[in-house]
């Protein structure tokens, strides 16, 4: 017999059906039991007048049934298949469940997330996480067939590759062919997005993880987190933002009807306006911070191309400059300014513009340098020294045959589901976090490596208490 889904029985009454899934609960009356049956597809209740002594709650069981309808004062509005019950003939237990160690059948939220994190696999279980990762799976699947449509091409970058600073400490890889030689994981494909404009793709994109070592905050997840990553060519900013505008738009009426953009199109704040105004260059433009379905987006552009650097600031180690990019190093400056290059550097604006949504940064990108005497400008002005420079020479080789204009940006997919579904921070709607002190879920990494595996890299750990 084939398998029913749960949800698929009120359109089998009178049938007998065969169903696979979990023991939702559990309820005894008497002479009479109940028990609801999830699966990937919901729940149904089953019922029967045998004892079902074994069957506990989060058992996976198989049980073959009948379809009957209920009783119109027996009609449970509360679940998609409150009409119908199934009569058990037959009920095979296939796997046993452990008593678990905390609900599934509540919201979570005040659970001890390292508890949860431990054992994910259950958490996910919960009706919330699951929907979750489901509306997550929706908006990449949206934007693929939307970006799909309009040409662009997705294409993976390496992950063993070269330091893109992106303003955090990169995570490296030792090399085995090379000993004593790293990769680093991409803090993001910057470099390689621009360099298929180069390559004449025109236009690109990636769902992509990307990898920073940074601290976690509420809206920044330790180590690893995914963007859409988009590049083009012969664009202006404005397409960029219209582009982006016209999809989210679409994408939220289609996956959320029940939310409203509070402003269309979406406003578009100088950097200095919104700092005067906000006190923020990611300000939160709702017009009623209590209703949960108001998505209010807006842009931030016009950010100065430098900031004061900071001990904070990867980019470089001579410490001798000033001046730190906004954004980052390819981020071109506005033409009207570019004469302050060399007289007043903070004064110059960048084509920088971030998505801000309810108050979060949910992406950010720029019109990039295609003139290899900008960029090496801006490498002096951040303080590169010629061998800093060296690292970039593939770059700037690259823009000497031939490169159009370009420009991009990366939506953050976490932080923008998080801020769409208003969920407090962005490790709900990811599937397997690290904690915030850089511990995966479930697996115990970070973990010693073998004393063969450290011979064969040619690496010698000192021991921990020297660090
Ligand atoms: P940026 O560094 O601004 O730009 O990152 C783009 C977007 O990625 C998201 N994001 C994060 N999300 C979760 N956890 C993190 N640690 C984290 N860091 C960033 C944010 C952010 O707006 N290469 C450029 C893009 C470009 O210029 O096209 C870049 O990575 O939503």
């Amino acid at each position: 017999m084939e398998r029913t889904l749960a949800i698929e029985t009120v359109k089998a009454v009178g049938k007998e059906v065969k169903l696979q899934g979990w023991v939702n609960t559990r309820r005894d009356h008497g002479k009479i039991m109940f028990l609801d049956l999830r699966d990937r597809s919901g729940i149904v209740q089953l019922v029967s007048t045998k004892d079902l002594a074994d069957a506990r709650a989060e058992d996976v069981i198989e049980v073959v049934g009948l379809v009957k309808e209920r009783p119109a004062s027996m009609v449970n509005p509360k679940i998609e298949t409150g009409t119908v019950e199934v009569e058990i003939k037959s009920i095979a237990i296939i796997s046993k469940a452990r008593e678990l160690p905390f609900p599934i059948d509540t919201d979570g939220y005040d659970i001890n997330e390292e508890i949860r994190m431990k054992y994910r696999y259950l958490d996910i279980r919960r009706s919330r996480m699951t929907r979750n990762l489901r509306v997550r799976s929706k908006v990449t699947t949206f934007i693929r067939n939307y970006l799909t449509v309009l040409d662009f091409v997705e294409v993976e970058t390496p992950m063993l590759t070269k330091t893109t600073p992106e303003g955090a400490r990169d995570f490296i890889v030792p090399s085995r062919l090379q000993k004593g030689k790293f990769y680093a994981l991409p803090q993001s494909p910057q470099q390689y997005k621009q360099l298929l404009m180069v390559a004449g793709l025109e236009r690109y994109f990636q769902i992509v993880r990307c990898f920073r070592d940074e601290d976690p905050r509420k809206d920044r997840a330790y180590g690893e987190f995914t963007q859409l990553d988009m590049e083009m060519s012969f664009v202006t900013q404005n397409d960029i933002l219209s582009l982006i505008e016209l999809m989210f738009t679409k994408l939220v009426g289609e996956i959320f009807p029940e939310k409203h953009i509070s402003q269309s199109p979406w406003p578009r704040i100088p950097h200095k306006e919104a700092m005067a105004t906000y006190g923020t260059d990611k300000p939160d433009i709702r017009k009623d911070k209590n209703d949960p379905n108001e998505l209010a987006f807006s842009w931030t552009i016009d950010f100065p191309l430098f900031t004061e650097q900071s001990e904070e600031d990867f980019y470089h180690g001579s410490g001798a400059a000033k001046f730190a990019p906004s954004h980052h190093m390819f981020t071109s400056p506005h033409p009207d300014d570019i004469g302050l290059l060399d007289t007043d550097p903070m004064k110059v604006r960048g084509l920088q513009h971030d998505l801000v949504l309810n108050g979060y940064e949910v992406g950010g990108g720029s019109i990039r340098i295609h003139e290899r005497e900008v960029q090496e400008k801006v490498f002096d002005l951040i303080g590169f020294s010629e061998k800093q420079k060296s690292q970039f020479e593939h770059m700037l080789t690259a823009f000497t045959y031939g490169v159009p204009p370009h420009g991009g940006i990366a939506p953050g997919i976490d932080r923008l589901v998080m801020s769409i579904l208003g969920e407090p921070t962005i490790r709900e709607v990811m599937a397997f976090p690290a904690s915030s002190s850089g511990q995966t879920s479930v697996m115990d990494a970070p973990s010693d490596a073998t004393p063969e595996q450290l011979k064969e890299l040619g690496i010698t750990v000192i021991s921990k208490k020297k660090l």
